[in-house]
């Protein structure tokens, strides 16, 4: 396709494979215009044996603007330092967007509910400066800068504008990290009422919102936190719609975009066949949504509302993996929602 746009398609690990090559599957049978370069990160790079982070993946990502990822894995507590982390933060990715929505024939607690999750995705807690500074004495780095914290205040602002959303949440700690969490609430506020006063905002401390949260999600429309709390509230909320198997996102910076689900590689049923591929589709979506902003081209907007009406069509039928109650395999259900594009 020579007028096709150009990807990067990291397929990751552990379910990775799996569900990328569902995905494109769908992505393919209904018509999306792209040419994909596939590049390695993760274990699969490690194998392939190259670095963790292969240079030449961030560059194909600065190259094409665009790439599709799978999960990578992260050892626990030793080895090699976060590949998702380094890739957010060597292409500046600071602003992790995540729809958080109830589907129809996915029954949970709660009908209606429809938030965005807006995580800072290059500083707080996972700055990765850790340090032991005697035996039995370790500190983690918790960083917060006035540039970054602005900047994903005016993107969490945008959002809510350009979308038309009622309301931004803050989830902070600035009762006990004064300086830190102080400062993002600071420049949440500085941002709100130099550029965006009508936007009306509220800050919650992170616990009780945590609570409020799980009481009544439809209390929410769009919620902004630092890292490691945008990290954890991001699976908190996906159990309220179902679970990681349909929880979609998208890692913005101002030059390039990394599409990827919030889940992992879940090594507990890799290899299996029955892990869910909607939350990488609807990633796929969300891409497929930014090529049409980003370039106008309505082959991309069009595709997006195919697949979209394809896995409602397919839940709505009871066509389910095994994640959400049901017993189709990750193709069967991409195939389920092939039947149903249109
Ligand atoms: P996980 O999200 O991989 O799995 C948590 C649970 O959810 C598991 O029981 C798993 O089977 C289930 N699950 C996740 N995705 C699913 C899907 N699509 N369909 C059906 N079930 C699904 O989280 P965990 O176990 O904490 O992490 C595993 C590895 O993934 C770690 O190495 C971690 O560092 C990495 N990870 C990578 C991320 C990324 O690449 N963006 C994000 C989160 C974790």
């Amino acid at each position: 396709m020579s007028d096709a746009h150009d990807i990067v398609l990291i397929p990751g690990d552990g379910i990775g494979p799996e569900v990328t090559g569902a995905v494109v599957k769908v992505l393919d049978r209904a018509g999306a215009p792209l040419e994909y370069h596939r590049r390695v990160a993760g274990l699969a790079a490690i194998d392939a044996g190259k670095d963790v982070m292969p240079g030449e993946t961030l560059d194909a990502v600065r190259q094409y603007k665009v790439a599709l990822k799978g999960p990578c894995t992260t050892p626990v507590g030793k080895g090699f330092t976060s590949v998702n982390v380094q890739l957010r933060q060597k292409l500046n990715l600071y602003a992790a967007i995540r729809p958080v929505r109830s589907l129809e024939g996915v029954p949970t607690r709660y009908d209606h509910v429809d938030l965005v999750i807006v995580r800072e995705n290059t500083e707080g807690l996972y700055s990765g400066v850790e340090n032991e500074i005697i035996p039995g004495v370790v500190t983690t780095l918790k960083v917060a800068t006035t540039e970054g914290t602005r900047r994903i205040a005016e993107r969490a602002f945008r959002y809510v504008e350009k979308r038309g959303r009622q309301k931004l949440t803050v989830f902070h700690k600035a009762n006990i990290m004064k300086i830190t969490d102080g400062l993002f609430i600071d420049s949440v506020q500085a941002v709100h009422d130099e550029r965006h006063p009508d936007v009306p905002v509220e800050m919650m401390i992170i616990d009780a919102g945590c609570m409020k949260l799980v009481q009544d999600p439809t209390k929410f429309d769009v919620l902004v936190m630092e890292n490691f709390y945008g990290d954890v509230v991001s699976d908190l909320a996906a159990g309220l719609v179902g679970g990681l198997g349909v929880v979609p996102g998208a890692n913005i910076g101002d030059e390039d975009a990394v599409f990827e689900a919030v889940h992992g590689s879940a090594p507990d049923i890799a290899g299996k066949g029955v892990a869910n591929p909607l939350a990488l589709l609807m990633s796929a979506v969300m891409m497929l949504n930014h090529l049409h902003e980003t370039t106008g081209d309505g082959r991309c907007r069009e595709a997006a509302a195919k697949i979209k009406h394809g896995y409602n069509a397919a839940l709505a039928d009871g066509q389910k993996t095994r994640d959400l109650g049901g017993d189709l395999g990750t193709l069967a259900f991409a195939d389920a929602v092939i039947e149903r594009l249109s």
